[in-house]
Parts: structure tokens; C-alpha cells; sequence
């Protein structure tokens, strides 16, 4: 029986990539996506989200437009890593499929309400904003999920964002409390695991060498749309974030990870969204995720590849 899950995202190179693999997967029913603004503003993520489903040859599979902004604050955008279209340098035709009327916090909570208890599960690759509100509208939602995988977050690997502070977490610090105060069933992805993860020339070209279009639109995608702040190495490469939440469910065996509490910074300017993960306990705060420290990279892009040959 394929696990049923609802993918909120802001694609994003990445995102995007999580989405070809996530519907390639006939372990995975993908019931819906609500997009939110992050990587681009809304209405590019939105439309980005219809895009590549239906290049994915999956039109069916409804998309929604979830919060336009951070629960406080404006919306800060990831250009210099997505590029002003949010998809770096790959172009999509506009998407056909309409956008569902219903709004994406409405679409997470009624499906979770709907749906036989804890068999839902929600994969969080953006700022946490829809899953916020949406907790905050039915806080009852906490306990129907069958886990919530966020990419989001860093400890040792330190902030890609600010000094402190990953994306996701700092593009709505207040969510990212509200989520992880919430008692929902959290399996953290941060930067610590992700930047194991780096989409080298070589495994760039073996996605490149599937030779449908999928597989050239994902080789697009996973080259750095410019430059990154900082090289892994030698050669600057991109490590990719969001598809390892897509892969912990596929094969949680090649993911290592051990409960911790993770706080959120919500005060200071200097820190704001830093995830303060109490790695010994030390704190007295209930462990509240179980953090992914370690993944087997090279089996990681042995999947993704695989998985995405299947695609058209
Ligand atoms: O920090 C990486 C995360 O921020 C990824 O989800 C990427 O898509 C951006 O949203
Ligand atoms: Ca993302």
C-alpha cells in the first residue's frame, strides 16, 4: 500500500527535484502539494509546483497556494540560489493544470482530518508557514500526522542563510517555533546531513545521460544556477537539501539520526532562526525531533538516478 503524503514547498532547484523523485515513487502516494513563498515569492513557487508535475506527466496530482508571507516580517527570497524564476536555469513552459482554489493551510489540515489517523505523512521542504498556521487554526492536526519530515535547520554545519541560520528556519522563525513546539512527529533534515550531499559533475552527467526530460531538467537543476557562497572543495558544488526528505522515506535505511530537543532562536537579530539542537541532553527540554546526522551520499544518487529514469 503506497504511503500517502502532501509536499509543502517552495520550489526551488531543489524542491523541484524532490518532486520528480517523490512522483516517480510508486511507494509514494503523493496526495497533493501547497506551495508557500520561500525560494521565489508565491506566485512563482505556486506556478513552479504546477510546472513540474506536469513534466512529470503527472497533472492530476492537485498543487494549492498556501501563505504569501512569514507568520511576522516580509518575505526574504533565496535568489542567489534559485534564480529570480525560482527554478535556476530551467525553463518551463506556463503550466496548464489550474491552481486549486482551495487555500493549501485549508487543503493540509482537511486532508489530515479526512484521512485515517497518523497515515498521512508531511514532507516540509520550505519555510514552515502553511504547517504553522495550519497547526495553529487545528492544533489537533499534531497528532494525525504519521511524521512531518522538515528540511530545515543546521547545528555544526552552521547557517547558509545568515552566519546563524538556515533558510527555511530564518525565512519564518516563528513558524519553525510553533512547529517545533507543537508535539507533531518531527524527523529534521539539516544542513549537517544535506551538505553530505553534493551533486559533483559526475553524478550530474549520469543524470544528464538518462536522456528523457526529466532527467535533463533534473541535470538543470542540480547545477548550481551560479556560483554558491562557498565551494564544497576544490570545484564549487551544490549540495542538495530538500530531495534527502523524499529519500528518508524511500530508504531511511542510507539516513542515521538520534532525538534531540531543537529550540528556535526567536528573539535576537543577530541569530534569528539558529536551531539550537541540545545534542546531550543538557538542556532539561524533552527531545521534540529525531535529527538526521548522516547519510550514504553515493547510494542517495544511485536512487534519484534510478527513480528518475522511470520518469517520462
Ligand atoms: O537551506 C536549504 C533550504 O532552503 C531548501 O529547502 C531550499 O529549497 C531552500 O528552501
Ligand atoms: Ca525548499
Amino acid at each position: 500500500m503506497p504511503r500517502p503524503i502532501i509536499i509543502d514547498t517552495d520550489p526551488g532547484t531543489d524542491d523541484a527535484v524532490a518532486i520528480l523523485l517523490a512522483v516517480a515513487a510508486p511507494e509514494l502516494d503523493v496526495l497533493g502539494l501547497a506551495a508557500v513563498a520561500g525560494n521565489a515569492p508565491l506566485q512563482f513557487t505556486e506556478r513552479n509546483a504546477r510546472a513540474v508535475v506536469e513534466l512529470a506527466g503527472r497533472p492530476e496530482i492537485p498543487v494549492y497556494a498556501g501563505c504569501p508571507r512569514p507568520i511576522f516580517g516580509s518575505h526574504i527570497a533565496a535568489e542567489h540560489a534559485h534564480g529570480g524564476s525560482g527554478l535556476g536555469s530551467l525553463e518551463l513552459p506556463p503550466p496548464q493544470i489550474p491552481l486549486r482554489p482551495q487555500h493549501g493551510v485549508d487543503f493540509l489540515i482537511e486532508m489530515l482530518r479526512a484521512a485515517k489517523p497518523r497515515s498521512v505523512t508531511i514532507c516540509a521542504l520550505g519555510p514552515l508557514t502553511n504547517i504553522a498556521t495550519a497547526l495553529i487554526k487545528a492544533p489537533e492536526i499534531a497528532g494525525l500526522m504519521a511524521g512531518l519530515v522538515v528540511m530545515g535547520g543546521a547545528s555544526y554545519a552552521l547557517g547558509n542563510m545568515t552566519p546563524a541560520a538556515e533558510f527555511n528556519m530564518h525565512a519564518d522563525p516563528f513558524a519553525a517555533a510553533v512547529v517545533f513546539d507543537s508535539g507533531a512527529p518531527i524527523t529534521m533534515i539539516p544542513l549537517d546531513l544535506t551538505h553530505q550531499v553534493l551533486s559533483t559533475p559526475e553524478r550530474i552527467a549520469r543524470v544528464r545521460a538518462l536522456g528523457n526530460r526529466c532527467g535533463h531538467a533534473a541535470a538543470l537543476l542540480l547545477e548550481p544556477p551560479r556560483a554558491t557562497r562557498r565551494g564544497h572543495g576544490k570545484r564549487p558544488t551544490y549540495a542538495l537539501h530538500d530531495p534527502c526528505v523524499i529519500a528518508y522515506l524511500l530508504a531511511p535505511e542510507l539516513l542515521e539520526g538520534v532525538e534531540a530537543n531543537v529550540a528556535i532562536e526567536i528573539q535576537s537579530p543577530l541569530t534569528l532562526g539558529m536551531t539550537v539542537i541540545d545534542w546531550r541532553g543538557i538542556s532539561g527540554r524533552r527531545p521534540n525531533a529525531r535529527v538526521m546526522t548522516k547519510i550514504d551520499a553515493g547510494r542517495f544518487y544511485a536512487l534519484l538516478t534510478e527513480r528518475l529514469a522511470d520518469l517520462p
